[in-house]
């Protein structure tokens, strides 16, 4: 079985094309790694080849379409439908040659996400869902994990980022996770993967603060169409505003709430 509506065709497409960019130039990483300079300039400018060419071709393909991507901002048309951009997931892993980043696209309709793309050009694994249709990997059928204990789950986390408070609040997480329910942890480097890896059933939950809607936008179908949850640290579905994302196989929402809030 496989999606291939006229907008996820879209997305393959333009994936596809910006993904030769990103392979090739990822190639060239591990030569800068060794360089006194570095690779930081180079992964920028990258990075923003990436999502000129997702830009334009999005653009070429859906004229009317609105577009929120994470280097260049808004791009204001008919707001009804908007694309949401993150052109490399990852880029901590890209710079130092680690072979776990993605191109993530979600596709907004009134104010819902109605489709999704998380691909890794390395591993050449395309994650993709549509409201209604399903989720794939590589055309396969994606399903989330019936673990239902967390004692026996794989969590995935992110952060913290610079803010002091954060930090605080992420350790206190942390240590709720590894010292009274014993449950793994895996700090993965790529949101957007990490939620990709919940659909597809390889991990059981996801919790980060402060994530930008960029690094979750297309995650939030791949893990609905896969009968997974995404909520905010309360369990409802307010995490734009409360900027706190829980992602779950929907067993195990309820105890990961609770450790999350002790
Ligand atoms: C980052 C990654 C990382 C997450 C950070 C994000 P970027 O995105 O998704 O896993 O922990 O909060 O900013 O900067 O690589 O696009
Ligand atoms: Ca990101
Ligand atoms: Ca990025």
């Amino acid at each position: 079985m496989k999606l291939s509506s006229a907008n996820i065709n879209v997305m393959v497409k333009v994936c596809r094309k910006a993904a030769k960019i990103l392979i090739r130039d990822f190639g060239e990483i591990e030569n800068l790694q060794v360089s006194l300079k570095g690779p930081g300039n180079f992964v920028t400018a990258s990075d923003i080849k990436v999502e000129k060419i997702l830009v334009e071709e999005l653009q070429k393909a859906r004229p009317t379409y609105s577009i929120l991507s994470e280097e260049i901002g808004e791009i204001n048309n008919d707001e009804s439908f908007k694309w949401i951009i993150d052109p490399i997931d990852g880029t901590s892993n890209f710079l130092h040659g680690i072979p776990h980043f993605a191109i993530s696209i979600g596709l907004e309709h009134d104010k819902e996400i109605i489709c999704g793309i998380i691909y890794d050009p390395i591993k050449d694994e395309m994650f993709v869902a549509e409201k209604g249709n399903g989720a794939y990997v590589n055309n396969k059928r994606m399903r989330v994990s019936s673990r239902s204990k967390l004692k026996d789950c794989i969590i995935f986390t992110g952060g913290p980022r610079q803010n002091p408070k954060d930090k605080e609040l992420f350790f206190v997480e942390y240590k709720n996770f590894s010292a009274i329910v014993k449950t793994p942890i895996r700090k993965m480097g790529s949101a957007s993967l990490d939620i990709a890896y919940v659909a597809a059933g390889r991990c059981d939950g996801f919790w980060q603060r402060n994530l930008n809607y960029w690094d979750y936008a297309a995650g939030i179908i791949l893990v609905k169409e896969s009968g997974g949850f995404v909520t905010d640290f309360n369990g409802e579905n307010r995490y734009i505003e409360n900027k706190t994302i829980l992602v779950t196989n929907s067993k195990i929402d309820k105890e990961m709430i609770e450790v999350l809030n002790s």
